[in-house]
């Protein structure tokens, strides 16, 4: 289990308060200006050589992203770091606890952050349900600016950077990306074909890094105590504390900051009191938020939770948000719902996704009560396949993983429904 001494978020539960003067005493806001005076490029190798890769899903290298900026704008043009504080994924809700009750540790973070990768601000860009949370940021931001450190001369380091808070509208899709980058502007928030990606042409046309609340808040705390220490954590690959957000069918669920690579079983037992019913009463874990393909009970009691060890039993570590469902579970109906949830997400401007994930999520209604017939699962089958990667954005992949889990895994039972709802039907002609 990881030590208490090696936790970031050291106020994750809210016991103390997220005000400055208690940020700083748990040593957030300490000699930044030593860190910033190591200089940009120092800071990149650093975070590089920790290995962190992005929390918010895709697990992106950091340090590589952020060397993707500009050294020095040839046209005039700043750059700008993008903070997505969107988290609208279902099992999500390790962010929320970032901004409510550590919101220093990111401010901290956008200014190191953003001042390595040579940006002139932050915006971060949170979600339209967090009112509260949105307070205590835009609170934090202003104690920040009043403190001097941020604003010009940001921690008498001689670097000037703003930080925006920017509250969205309550969209999905808007944690894309470039979705985001649209509804910074103004714009419908729909995300746009890469290329130009956004460290070429983003926000405003100008140099853009969007990263993770979760990414940027650790930065301060890895080049204060080392890459070294943080790459101490996780198997190769996949370095790392992590917060872990583990939600349903367990004892007790909650946010836990753990090493990466934590056995399943551990992180249940460990810190959620274990299954609800005990371990055989586990039926199957989404171990990475909705978007990723479920696993079974057999397959994913003894797997690492990280990004190699999931892609190991076909699924994902997405943003670990772990959603666990025991054996009174309607496990069709489960991923119906997951269904409606992308269809209504959905911005429709490619076909596929548009119409697929109506089509799909229609298609799971009938086989949740068995009204299809065997075929109807391939055909099913197929169509995902015809949605995934065939669109302008991964939620067309996310609509898709879901359901190709549930065939890959629970065929019978989908199978056993339609025999059960023939049955029925026969025996009332
Ligand atoms: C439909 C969709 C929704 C997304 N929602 C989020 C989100 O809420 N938060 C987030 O950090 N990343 C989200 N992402 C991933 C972002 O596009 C982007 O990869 C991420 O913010 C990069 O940060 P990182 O490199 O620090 O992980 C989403 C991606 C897609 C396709
Ligand atoms: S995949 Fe879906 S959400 Fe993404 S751009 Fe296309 S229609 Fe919009």
């Amino acid at each position: 289990m990881l030590a208490d001494k090696d936790r970031i978020f050291t106020n994750v539960y809210g016991y103390q308060s997220w005000r400055l003067d208690a940020a700083r005493a748990r040593g957030d806001w300490d000699n930044t200006k030593d860190i910033l005076a190591k200089g940009q490029d120092a800071i990149i190798d650093e975070i590089k050589a920790s290995g962190l890769r992005g929390r918010g899903g895709a697990g992106f290298p950091t340090g590589m992203k952020w060397s993707f900026m500009p050294k020095e704008s040839k046209d005039g043009r700043p750059s700008f770091l993008v903070i997505n504080a969107d988290e609208s994924e279902p099992g999500s809700c390790k962010d929320r606890e970032i901004i409510r009750h550590d919101p220093h540790k990111l401010i901290e973070g956008a200014l190191v952050a953003g001042f390595a990768m040579r940006a002139r601000a932050a915006y971060i860009y949170i979600r339209g349900e967090y009112i509260r949370e949105a307070e205590t940021m835009f609170a934090a931001v202003q104690e920040a600016y009043d403190a001097g450190l941020i604003g010009k001369n940001a921690c008498g380091s001689g670097y000037d950077f703003d930080v925006f808070v920017h509250r969205g509208a309550g969209a999905y899709i808007c944690g894309e990306e470039t979705a985001m980058i649209e509804s910074l502007e103004g714009k419908k928030g729909q995300p746009r074909l890469k290329p130009p990606f956004p460290a070429g042409a983003g926000l405003y046309g100008c140099p853009t890094t969007v990263n993770n609340v979760e990414s940027i808040a650790v930065a301060p705390t890895i080049m204060r105590r080392g890459s070294t220490w943080f790459s101490s954590f996780g198997r190769e690959n996949n370095k790392g504390t992590k917060l872990f957000q583990i939600s349903g069918h367990v004892e007790k669920p909650c946010v836990v900051e753990e090493a990466m690579s934590i056995p399943f079983s551990e992180l249940i037992e460990k810190h959620c009191g274990g299954i609800r019913g005990g371990k055989d009463n586990l039926l199957a874990v989404i171990p990475g938020g909705s978007s990723v393909p479920l696993v079974p009970a057999a397959e994913i009691w003894d797997a690492p939770m990280d990004f190699d060890g999931l892609k190991a039993v076909g699924s994902g570590l997405g943003t670990a948000a772990v959603i666990v469902m025991d054996k009174s579970t309607d496990i069709v109906k489960a991923i119906s719902r997951i269904s409606y949830f992308y269809k209504h997400e959905s911005c429709g401007q490619c076909t596929p996704c548009r119409e697929g994930t109506g089509w799909m999520w229609r298609m799971m209604e009938r086989l949740r009560v068995g009204d299809a017939s065997v075929d109807e699962i391939d055909m099913l089958q197929q169509v995902t396949k015809q949605v995934e990667g065939h669109t302008i954005c991964a939620l067309g992949d996310a609509a898709a993983w879901p359901i190709q889990g549930l065939i890959k895994h629970f065929r019978p039972e989908l199978e056993r429904r339609i025999q059960e709802a023939g049955n029925m039907a026969e025996a009332a002609e």
